[in-house]
């Protein structure tokens, strides 16, 4: 495995990733995405690393079986080196492109472990860790990190590590762990990383739309954009982001296209045996984002968040998508203001898991 990073799709663009998420990334949702338009660059949600760990079948599932023909990076989360390095090392036996550390997952019950976000308190472990990987990945080493714990004091010296170890990419989210998924992002700090990072930088938060992509890259110089719930909402942005960099106008989406989305997702992640209302709930998680997009109001997202069959959903998209001119209308390029992609109410009791879909919102 060599350590320069893969070919992009359009020599000379900047790069495109889709951003880790934990039970979104996964085989299904990579299909569907690269059937709209492919990043550059899948990662894995994380696998997690423990003294009791094996790679979680359905996320090796992610890497052996891509058929998307775009290169997959493998996350890990955790602290103790020994079994990172075991780990890293039964990856690497995978196609993977290239395994990457996870220092910045802001969910209390991960951070308390001092794994993820948690180890932004404690750049010496970094550096051990940092290290362990490096001795042990002979091609590509990624880091995808936040810009601190509660502030930003310990963000130059988790950056001289990343350049001492050699990393080969790093994403930057811009934000600190406290800050979570909802603040602004300090694109200054990502611009910051750029500038002291050896290593290509993406830019990581909030980038909502093609237009943005442009905006960020040049008030960044990152070298390319890494997309997370946006490519949820809308899975033509890497396509987009790719017509935007050309300087080509981005090609619009209706309504139309959006039910044929969801169709497709709906088909690509029922799973023999899942219970339809099961199925009908997890779709609703992925259609929180997709309905900021549909109409200002939220009238879209109101009406899906109560259906509790395939049928309905479907019913639900028909009227709100298809109906009385709504299939040739538009679908935002950016989310409404104010409609939120707030977690169903299937899940009240959802634990703070800050990387999981029941508990993070746009
Ligand atoms: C549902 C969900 C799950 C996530 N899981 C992970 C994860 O497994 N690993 C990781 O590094 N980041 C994870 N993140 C953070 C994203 O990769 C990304 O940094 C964050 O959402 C900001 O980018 P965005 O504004 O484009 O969504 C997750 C985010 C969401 C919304």
């Amino acid at each position: 495995m060599s350590s320069a990073l893969p070919a992009p799709l359009v020599p000379g663009q900047p790069l495109t990733a889709l951003a880790p998420m934990q039970d979104v990334t996964d085989l299904a949702f990579m299909g569907v995405v690269a059937h709209y338009g492919a990043p550059d660059y899948f990662f894995t949600e994380f696998f997690r690393v423990h003294a009791q760990s094996r790679p979680e079948k359905h996320i090796l599932r992610s890497i052996d079986e891509n058929a998307t023909g775009r290169p997959v990076f493998a996350q890990l989360i955790g602290e103790d080196l020994g079994h990172l390095a075991r780990t890293a090392e039964e990856l690497l036996r995978h196609n993977v492109a290239g395994i990457d550390l996870n220092l910045g997952c802001p969910a209390p019950k991960v951070y308390k472990k001092n794994v993820g976000g948690g180890l932004l308190r404690d750049p010496a472990r970094i550096g051990e860790i940092l290290a362990c990987l490096r001795a042990i990945v002979p091609g590509r080493f990624t880091v995808k990190m936040r810009i601190g714990f509660d502030d930003t004091s310990p963000f130059d010296r988790v950056l001289d590590l990343v350049n001492e170890h050699r990393v080969d990419l790093l994403s930057v989210h811009g934000r600190t762990v406290k800050e979570m998924y909802r603040s602004e992002v300090h694109y200054d700090h990502i611009a910051h990383a750029v500038a002291r990072a050896r290593c290509p930088v993406l830019a990581n938060g909030n980038v909502l739309s093609a237009a943005r992509a442009v905006a960020v890259v040049a008030e960044t110089r990152a070298a390319g954009v890494m997309i997370g719930r946006h490519a949820i909402r809308n899975p033509w942005i890497f396509r987009q982001c790719r017509e935007a960099f050309a300087g080509r106008p981005v090609t619009p989406l209706t309504l139309a296209d959006v039910r044929n989305y969801v169709e497709r997702l709906y088909r690509a992640t029922q799973v023999p045996g899942l219970a339809e209302l099961l199925h009908v709930n997890k779709m609703k998680k992925y259609l929180n984002f997709v309905g900021q997009g549909v109409d200002p109001t939220g009238a879209f997202l109101h009406d899906m968040r109560r259906t509790a069959s395939e049928a309905e959903l479907f019913g639900v998209c028909d009227r709100h998508l298809l109906a009385d001119g709504a299939a040739a209308r538009e679908f935002a390029p950016e989310p409404y203001p104010g409609v939120i992609a707030r977690p169903n109410c299937e899940t009240p009791n959802a634990v703070a898991d800050g990387c999981s879909l029941d508990t993070v919102t746009a």
